[in-house]
């Protein structure tokens, strides 16, 4: 099992929601993907004919497959773990192999991606684990183009499941958040969906 260290906790956690790996990991997995309800983000996230997106930490790919019903040109993605790679990937094998679907292996911190490529940027139940914010942040910034939008949400909402509720972060944590987007980009709002707090931003 991998481990890392979230600067919300500023300890290793070996949880495998955190870096899914095995059998847990893969359970994890299957979890995520009965559970997580991101259809809201869709609304706030208005994907546009012919936009590129990236989603940093797809997991298991709950937001990709949402993500291909809408007209975007390019789907990518990045997240550290091989298993959710496989996982996330699975149901996409024509459109991966046709371009539109690049799902990556890469992290917050580094995606590998180039200046500026992407229309939209989106993050879920991701931000508190990374082990550095502003570094990740500033990488979603170097990868969205000028007028982008930006998209960072956690377990949050009006209505968080009992799961849920123990994982939203402190009012500090949340401030951080929002202070360290708007030193870096502008029209930072905060919203409310039933099970996530979501920040939008514009490069
Ligand atoms: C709780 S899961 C959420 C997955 C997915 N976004 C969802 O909502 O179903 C967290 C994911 O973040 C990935 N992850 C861990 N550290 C990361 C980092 N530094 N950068 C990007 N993703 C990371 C993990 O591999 C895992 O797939």
């Amino acid at each position: 099992m991998e481990s890392t260290t979230p600067w919300t906790l500023g300890k290793p956690t070996r949880s495998p929601f955190a870096v899914p790996s095995g059998l847990s990991g893969r359970l994890a997995g299957r979890i995520m993907l009965w559970t997580n309800r991101q259809q809201e983000l869709l609304g706030l996230l208005d994907v546009r004919e012919g936009e590129q997106v990236l989603e940093v930490g797809y997991g298991p790919g709950g937001l990709i497959r949402l993500l291909r019903r809408t007209p975007a040109r390019r789907i990518c993605g990045v997240d550290p773990s091989p298993q959710m790679r496989d996982l996330a990937a699975r149901p996409h094998r024509a459109e991966i192999a046709a371009g539109r679907i690049d799902l990556r292996l890469g992290t917050a911190e580094r995606t590998g991606f180039a200046d500026a490529e992407f229309d939209c940027v989106v993050s879920v139940n991701n931000v508190a684990i990374w082990p550095d914010l502003r570094a990740g942040l500033g990488e979603m910034h170097r990868v969205t183009r000028t007028g982008g939008r930006v998209l960072i949400a956690w377990h949050g909402g009006t209505r968080p499941s009992r799961i849920a509720r123990g994982l939203v972060l402190p009012p500090d944590q949340t401030a951080r958040i929002e202070q360290e987007l708007r030193d870096l980009f502008s029209a930072v709002t905060r919203h409310e969906t039933t099970t996530l707090t979501v920040w939008s931003a514009v490069r």
